[in-house]
């Protein structure tokens, strides 16, 4: 019973504090386990003594140990997802899929709040989920081949809109970005020729692709020139 409401008690403290534990580790864990160890000691004919120094050295050990370890973690960089899976969400970003909602529907969270950029981003999202939807339902080889070639062109276009914008606000990023729009053009076309030699379409493969490109591009890289852009707009506002 006691463990019972430490269960309840400590997820809602947890809850409070605003920490996430979602599976609730903490309270089942530590408060349930540190209890289960007094209670050996109180209940059983086991020393009390030992019980209790046992239930509180192994959180200890436990604590300060993975506090060195998530230390180290961090500072290699490794303890987090990139932003833009955070933004993207974890069920998107592994499994491609939420319930009931596509990895390419456009999403408010999307936004950089540069309205021409935001626009053709809309626009390839869309792009990108017709050809995901023309897969799924077996549309003909030609068909998809137009699509493909009609998202490419988009993207194209778009890059050379973001690299002139990027220009016009003397974004000092923008050699790296255009860099990285020339991998990915060259990613794209690698991509298409080995798509256009199939006779039947992955629908997954192709979503998996295109999230580890194009969607993480606007999630991460392009978030950057659009904080950028708005820093500055705010500072003429301001003068
Ligand atoms: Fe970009």
């Amino acid at each position: 019973m006691l463990g019972f409401m430490l269960v309840i008690l400590g997820a809602r403290l947890l809850e409070k504090l605003h920490l996430d534990d979602v599976v609730g580790a903490w309270p089942v864990h530590g408060l349930c386990g540190v209890w289960g160890g007094i209670a050996t000691g109180v209940f059983t004919e086991h020393a009390l003594g030992p019980q209790i120094i046992g239930s509180i050295a192994i959180p200890a050990w436990a604590f300060l140990t993975m506090f060195a370890l998530f230390h180290v973690l961090k500072a290699a960089g490794v303890l987090r997802v990139s932003r833009g899976e955070e933004i993207l969400g974890l069920d998107m970003a592994e499994h491609g899929e939420v319930e009931g909602e596509t990895q390419f529907e456009w999403r408010e969270e999307y936004r950089l709040h540069v309205p021409e950029m935001d626009k053709e981003h809309e626009n390839l999202f869309r792009i990108i989920g017709e050809i995901v939807d023309a897969m799924k339902s077996g549309l003909g080889k030609g068909a998809i081949e137009d699509a493909f070639q009609g998202l490419l062109d988009y993207t194209v276009n778009h890059f050379q809109d973001e690299e002139e914008l990027m220009e016009r606000y003397s974004y000092p990023h923008l050699e790296e970005h255009k860099k990285i729009h020339g991998q990915f053009k060259q990613k794209v076309l690698a991509y298409k020729e080995e798509l256009f030699q199939k006779d039947s379409f992955d629908a997954k493969d192709f979503q998996n692709f295109i999230s580890g490109w194009l969607i993480n591009h606007i999630l991460e890289v392009d978030r950057q020139y659009g904080e950028f852009i708005n820093a500055k707009l705010h500072e003429s506002d301001n003068v």
